[in-house]
């Protein structure tokens, strides 16, 4: 049989297929519950190993230190189903097995393996991306949809997701007009894309477009706040927005609503939070027991580090703002050992995908995870020179631990704190030379404002 896409599948059941086909609108769309239709799609046919791997591709893609066990004993599940799958099957085995053992770069390339045989298989699609996206690879977050895109029929109804992705990809490479046509055509088919509602409040925010983005994931809400996985990551940027224009007041209230407690479950989404207290903080508001409660609900931080430098990065937030600066001093300790920095032995130990150097995270963290999380305990130290020392190189190569633009622009906004707080004249002359970076890129917002007057300098408010 072949799928909804012309791609060839191993099963002949129509039922395993039917649920396999709602999976995948599920993973792209992010409504409900993937888990429980890959479930179906394996009970259906348990000899469909396709159906296993997609399961495994699902977890890793949350990049969940916690889920990694179930991934690697659903992919050694589906191992002994390869003799009777087929070769686009048999490919997507390989790149998961890679993406289980850290090693996301090397996944990428197998998934691009298949997308030149099977352009439309979205599995491999949607998998590349996400760690395209988590690689910080902006070139091949737009390039490698492109390469796919124009052998999508106009009529599928999978398209607009694609176009979505694209969407994001051509935001990420700084092609803002473009972006915003894709994302917008896309929610011209239908507005509940969630992912192209995302990469258009991206333009707006790398634009400064903050009322306008109020606005915009305002009128959008009842499309990707209720039952959706991006609900968490929508409403951290409409809290961006809010925070444009100094409402620290509502941005609060949108992560007490949104973002806390039962919301957020895993990394991808405790992440958000520790990201949205910590700029409230920098900004002078006192965020209350929230970081304690962040702290209580995230799941063994240090246990879990050197999984992926960008989510051990923001539990280190938690874990500073709650002041307990000995368990991020152990954090730190721990992503160190499992980077591989303290020499074979230590990596040794370990049993898992952190104790291989193909890893990506070894460079990752060595590259910028690990002083990131220096730069971020010496600014909690109150030892903001350092801070900035630290902190201002890192800007060229922070993308190489991923994430996008507006999740990293949590350095710039810490870089100025640190720079308005240290004494010494040449701190004060770097964090004037980033107002003028915003000034071009945000002109006249009230955060550009707050920055300026911070520094002793002036702005002119717009809006
Ligand atoms: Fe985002």
């Amino acid at each position: 049989m072949n799928d909804a896409r012309d791609c060839p599948v191993s099963t002949s059941s129509a039922a395993a297929l039917a649920h396999a086909e709602q999976a995948l609108w599920r993973t792209v769309a992010f409504y409900g519950d993937t888990l429980a239709d890959l479930d179906a799609a394996i009970a259906a046919d348990p000899g469909w190993g396709l159906a296993r791997i997609a399961k495994a591709d699902f977890l890793l893609t949350l990049t969940e230190p916690a889920l990694l066990p179930e991934a690697r004993a659903l992919l050694d599940a589906a191992a002994p189903l390869m003799a009777h799958a087929n070769a686009r099957e048999r490919g997507h085995f390989g790149a998961a097995r890679l993406g289980a053992a850290g090693r996301w770069r090397e996944a990428g390339d197998r998934w691009d393996e298949l997308l030149l045989q099977h352009p439309r298989d979205l599995l491999a699609l949607n998998s590349a991306h996400l760690f395209d996206f988590y690689r910080g690879d902006a070139s091949s977050l737009r390039a490698r949809i492109a390469r796919v895109l124009p052998e999508w029929p106009a009529d599928d109804p999978l398209r607009p997701f694609v176009l979505g992705m694209h969407a994001f990809g051509l935001e990420e490479c700084n092609l803002y007009a473009p972006a915003e046509a894709a994302g917008r055509s896309a929610l011209a088919i239908c507005p509940r894309m969630p992912w192209a509602i995302h990469a258009v409040a991206h333009v707006m925010e790398m634009q400064g477009r903050h009322v306008e983005g109020v606005q915009f994931l305002r009128a959008l809400q009842p499309d990707w706040a209720d039952d959706n996985g991006l609900s968490v990551h929508l409403g951290w940027h409409l809290a961006l927005f809010h925070l444009e224009s100094l409402d620290t007041a509502s941005a609060l209230q949108l992560h007490d609503a949104q973002m806390a407690g039962a919301a957020s479950v895993v990394n991808l989404q405790w992440l958000d939070s520790a990201a949205l207290l910590w700029r409230l903080q920098l900004l002078g508001v006192d965020v209350g027991v929230r970081w304690q409660r962040l702290a209580q609900d995230w799941a063994e931080p240090v246990e879990h580090a050197g999984h992926y430098a960008f989510n051990d990065c923001h539990a280190l937030l938690a874990l500073i703002g709650c002041g307990d600066i000995a368990r991020a001093e152990a954090l730190l300790a721990a992503a160190t050992a499992r980077a591989g920095i303290d020499g074979p032995e230590s990596t040794q130990r370990l049993v898992d995908s952190r104790a291989d150097p193909r890893a990506d995270n070894h460079a990752m963290a060595r590259e910028v995870g690990l002083p990131l999380m220096r730069a971020l305990l010496a600014h909690a130290s109150g030892d903001h020179a350092t801070a900035v020392r630290l902190l201002y190189p890192l800007r060229r190569v922070a993308h190489h631990f991923g994430g996008s633009h507006a999740q990293r622009d949590l350095i710039d906004q810490t870089l100025l704190a640190a720079a308005c707080a240290a004494p010494q004249r040449d701190i004060k002359t770097i964090g004037h030379a980033l107002l003028n970076e915003r000034r071009l890129a945000k002109p006249g917002t009230p955060l550009t404002a707050h920055w300026a007057a911070r520094l002793g300098l002036r702005e002119n408010v717009g809006s």
